[in-house]
């Protein structure tokens, strides 16, 4: 036996104001989960805490709180001491239980067709992955398209591609999705980080139900318009002046020994939109020993029409961009956009490796900057976090610049063609993170993907930086200072 200390969330509507914590010292035995914890403080010091469970075992779902902020099951959770155990971010009925009427009533269930049918085993094997839920809703508690716009969510999404594929239900279940907000889901992929079951609702549920839904011409206008102007131009973006890839020579040497060569996919928004970025990366690589070369055949990686299920001309551009490394004999690429970096690691299959900026620079190191005298928050682009699990390369940069405030780590409403498509949508979750860049008080917000950049600047009055810039920013204040000593 052990004694652990927990912090557990209260809250009894008919008595109290508002919610408070409270604090306890349990005994569990060595491996305890944090249901045995919680049970222990019912059983043995406050019966009037409140929680549910049923299964025991990580099937029924009913157990779902989060235990130190992220949503998980309390059977299956390890309890640690000090840990805070606090109800999904839903509302709450009392304690750790909360509402779920609202969601189990939007979950689709199957509508018999009537016909003695069964799924083949292609269409088995399509429906096994999505068939795993257990209704614990933890997904929807994270999901940030919830909160500004009517949209049934990851757990219904799922349940409406798993219907469609079997034929056994009658109902057009891609219709249905839609109009319950399929193009809502900015492709975060928190409700997948989360799912105790480990469904990839974005990639497994929502984007084939997209791919279903353009066959059916239920794609978005906005959408079918990139997609035009991808197979016109081999660009989702329209230029708005000369590109990185015209003003760049094929290869940048660096400043001394190079200590590694790379070759630099661009991605549309830093070639035709912000090459003033890719430009300031280009300088902290330079200085860092970095060799990089720049092949200009290279087009889009793809992910617009892969997030929004355009995918027929995807192959196309995928074989365009791999031979034009492999005719450079590079096999190391370098990504400085997080969308592009999760698609040519996550949607390809590359005979090269894919880096990150953030990757690469740590790996190697880099020159000290000067310190800035500026604090600033760093919002974490979903597709770097969630989609290529980089975190603390960033955080390993900045803090060599200037302070450090952290906030929460949630989407900004750019991504899954969210931006495009539902223009409404996305301006209500950056409104949602510029009052988080604001409670932060920092003077400088910085990113590390184009998208995310772009439109957290239209959303916010701090000015938004790059981390490769805010290097170089740190860089000439070096050298301005070494300047003014010589
Ligand atoms: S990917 Fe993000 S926006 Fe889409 S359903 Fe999942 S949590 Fe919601
Ligand atoms: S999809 Fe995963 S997280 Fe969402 S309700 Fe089902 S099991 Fe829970
Ligand atoms: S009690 Fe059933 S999943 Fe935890």
């Amino acid at each position: 036996m052990k004694k652990i200390h927990v912090r557990v969330f209260r809250f009894d509507p008919e008595s109290d104001e508002k919610p408070h914590y409270q604090n306890y010292v349990v005994d569990v035995n060595e491996g305890a989960r944090v249901l045995h914890a919680l049970q222990a403080i019912h059983d043995d010091i406050d019966p009037t805490l409140s929680f549910r469970s049923c299964c025991r075992a990580g099937q029924c779902g009913s157990c779902a709180v989060r235990v130190n902020g992220v949503p998980g099951l309390a059977c299956m959770e390890e309890a640690i001491d000090g840990m805070t155990v606090e109800p999904l971010d839903l509302p709450v009925k009392k304690d750790l239980v909360v509402d779920l009427f609202t969601f189990l009533e939007t979950l689709p269930r199957i509508q018999p067709c009537g016909e003695p049918i069964v799924p083949d085993r292609e269409k088995a094997e399509l429906i096994k992955p999505l068939r795993s839920c257990i209704e614990c809703f933890c997904c929807i508690s994270v999901c940030p398209a919830m909160d500004v716009t009517q949209f049934d969510g990851p757990a219904a999404m799922r349940q409406e591609l798993r219907l469609e594929l079997d034929p056994r239900d009658r109902k057009d279940r891609v219709t249905e999705a839609v109009s319950h907000g399929l193009f809502a889901c900015t492709s975060c992929q928190a409700c997948w980080k989360v799912c105790p079951k480990g469904i990839e609702i974005p990639g497994k549920a929502i984007e084939k139900l997209r791919a279903l839904a353009n066959k059916k011409g239920l794609t978005l206008p906005r959408h079918l318009e990139v997609a035009q102007l991808v197979r016109e131009t081999g660009r989702s973006i329209v230029r708005t002046g000369s590109t990185f890839l015209e003003d760049s020579p094929d290869t940048i040497e660096p400043n001394g020994p190079a200590k590694a060569t790379v070759g630099f996919f661009v991605g549309c928004m830093y070639n035709g939109r912000l090459p003033a970025t890719a430009r300031d990366a280009m300088e902290v690589l330079k200085r860092n020993g970095i060799r990089v070369v720049i092949p200009k055949e290279q087009v889009c990686c793809g992910s617009p029409l892969i997030r929004t299920g355009q995918t027929g001309f995807v192959d196309t551009l995928k074989k365009r961009n791999i031979d034009a490394f492999v005719s450079r004999n590079l096999d190391t690429v370098l990504t400085m956009c997080a969308g592009c970096g999760s698609t040519l690691k996550r949607d390809y299959k590359t005979p090269f490796r894919v880096m990150d900026i953030n990757e690469v620079l740590t790996k190697f190191g880099i020159e000290p900057p000067a310190r800035l005298p500026v604090k600033v928050t760093y919002h974490d682009p979903c597709h770097l976090l969630r989609g290529q699990g980089i975190r603390d390369e960033p955080r390993e940069l900045i803090t060599q610049v200037a302070d450090l405030v952290e906030m929460p780590s949630v989407c900004c409403g750019s991504g899954g063609g969210v931006r495009s498509g539902m223009p409404e949508v996305a301006a209500a979750l950056a409104e949602n993170r510029k009052k988080e860049i604001e409670r932060t008080g920092a003077d400088i917000v910085v990113s590390s993907c184009p998208f995310c950049e772009f439109h957290i600047m239209e959303h916010t009055d701090r000015p938004v930086r790059n981390i490769t810039s805010l290097i170089l920013d740190g860089y000439r204040e070096k050298d301005r200072k070494k300047a003014m000593v010589s």
